[in-house]
């Protein structure tokens, strides 16, 4: 990492020529223009951005390019996890293709994680490829979605099932963006910086656990240390396994019951993607320390700092009587990184301790779905 102008920090996604810098800050969305033309292949940007975030940061958006000779254009989609399908993908093509786009064409994603993965998958098959930029505006995309080049869309099969790897040539996380989002998201959002405590850092957990309160009251050197470690952690993980064939699997921590727990909620406001993988990280841990690998103390530790901060750690309030483990068992093995009807879990031997298992029984993920559900509905 290295500090390219007071107040920005850059950091480098280290994927040979797909190589892209991460640029950190606050208020970068003033300057986005300057960061972004160095990158442009030709001189079309188009930026997607949606309902919600296009009044609050496009205007800023489109000025930071008025001193620039470059044609830009603007789209804005719903803002809602349903945008992440087949027909808006479609509507999206076609919108984009009726701006006569060529090879050198760039598009911009400028939202959260919806935005990030839909603009990216348009850009990975428009003309079998384009660039893209991502300028993530919620804590959830800067610090996990927004790197890595996962992009797609969802199925009625299930989430993500649909999509490529295309990495971004550029990332632009303006952590003053954060300011504008409501408190919920926020705090679904911080589920996904805690996860990299907890998947091998122990010295970050402990930041977290002192720290977790002021980011998400709004602490600006809080949050910018949150997504830059978090970030730090991402781009290392990608390049040394991009296409997951390994230890990538370990971002997915809570991931396989978070993503049970979505489909079973129809993947809305009912329970945010962040609050899911809380759980769902609650839950790999009570699944560890089930199988002996982890000590109780931890999971009671994580459970603590969870409830401390209004983090979501059980089902409370959202199973009813027509949730079964039979059901999020089946939700489970729809999951893109089952195999051969093998459900991948990531486990853990302690705090930043986590690994990836694959040949794990049934039984004991049932057990643990089983106690969660009798204690959401006690
Ligand atoms: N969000 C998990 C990954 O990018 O691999």
């Amino acid at each position: 990492m290295s500090p390219t102008a007071p107040n920005i920090e850059q950091l480098e996604v280290e994927l040979g020529d797909r190589s892209y810098p991460i640029l950190i800050g606050n208020n970068l969305i003033n300057t986005a223009g300057s960061h972004i033309a160095p990158r442009l292949k030709g001189r079309k940007v188009i930026i997607v951005s949606d309902e919600n975030v296009a009044p609050l940061w496009l205007p800023t958006f489109l000025k930071s390019f008025d001193e620039l000779d470059l044609d830009v254009h603007s789209l804005t989609l719903p803002a809602t996890e349903t945008t992440k399908s087949f027909s808006h993908f479609e509507r999206l093509l076609n919108d984009v293709l009726a701006l006569e786009i060529d090879r050198k064409t760039t598009l911009v994603a400028l939202g959260g994680g919806v935005i990030g993965d839909i603009v990216g998958f348009a850009a990975a098959v428009l003309l079998r490829g384009i660039d893209f930029i991502q300028v993530p505006t919620t804590l959830l995309s800067q610090v996990d979605s927004s790197v890595g080049g996962k992009t797609g869309i969802n199925t009625s099969y299930g989430k993500n099932l649909v999509g490529a790897f295309h990495q971004p040539q550029l990332v632009l996380a303006d952590t003053a963006a954060l300011a504008t989002l409501p408190k919920r998201e926020l705090l679904a959002g911080y589920a996904e910086v805690v996860k990299y405590g907890l998947i091998d850092d122990f010295e970050f957990y402990e930041w977290c656990e002192n720290n977790a309160k002021l980011l998400i009251n709004g602490d600006q050197n809080a949050q910018r240390y949150a997504v830059l470690k978090s970030c730090q952690s991402k781009a290392r993980i990608v390049a040394a396994d991009e296409r997951e064939l390994g230890q990538r699997a370990l971002l997915n921590l809570g991931h396989t019951f978070g993503h049970a727990f979505e489909a079973e909620t129809g993947y809305g406001n009912k329970l945010l993607h962040g609050e899911a993988v809380s759980i769902g990280c609650i839950n790999a841990f009570q699944l560890s320390a089930k199988l002996g690998l982890c000590e109780q103390q931890e999971l009671i530790r994580i459970k603590k700092h969870f409830s401390q901060i209004g983090l979501r750690n059980s089902l409370s309030g959202l199973a009813d009587e027509s949730w079964t483990v039979e059901r999020l068992i089946g939700h489970m093995a729809k999951d893109k990184k089952a195999e051969a009807g093998k459900i991948t879990f990531i486990l853990a031997r302690g705090i930043g301790k986590s690994f990836v298992a694959n040949d794990l029984s049934i039984d004991a993920v049932k057990d643990v779905l089983a106690q969660a559900l009798t204690d959401a509905k006690s």
